[in-house]
């Protein structure tokens, strides 16, 4: 068993984000219908929670709502400016109910 739980499928609404502490790091967990993904919660523009922003369903990214770079859920990439690096991007599990994530430390 690996990975730290941060709680249940219930918690997150499909098509939205919530931060979560896993480690000491904030994560942004993100929900599209069944699907989960967890990336770094602060924008690389400035401290900004990603997780505040909006969940772009079909491009299967997040919008910092600061200035609205988009981040792509699966790679961490930013699609448009202003931000120009990626946020790391991490392992979520699914069990049962329960949700795991996984932070490597380099
Ligand atoms: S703070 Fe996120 S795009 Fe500027």
């Amino acid at each position: 068993m690996s990975g730290q739980r941060i709680g249940t499928v219930a918690d997150i609404p499909p098509g939205e984000a919530r931060r979560f502490e896993v480690d000491g790091l904030p994560i942004a967990v993100v929900r599209i219908d069944d699907d989960f993904y967890a990336i770094g919660d602060v924008c690389t523009h400035q401290d900004i929670s990603l997780s505040e922003g909006e969940v772009l369903a079909e491009e299967r990214q997040i919008e910092c709502w600061k200035h609205g770079s988009a981040f792509s859920l699966e790679t961490g990439q930013p699609s448009s400016l202003p931000a120009t690096r990626p946020v790391p991007v991490f392992d979520v599990r699914r069990e049962g109910d329960d949700l795991f994530v996984e932070v490597r430390h380099a």
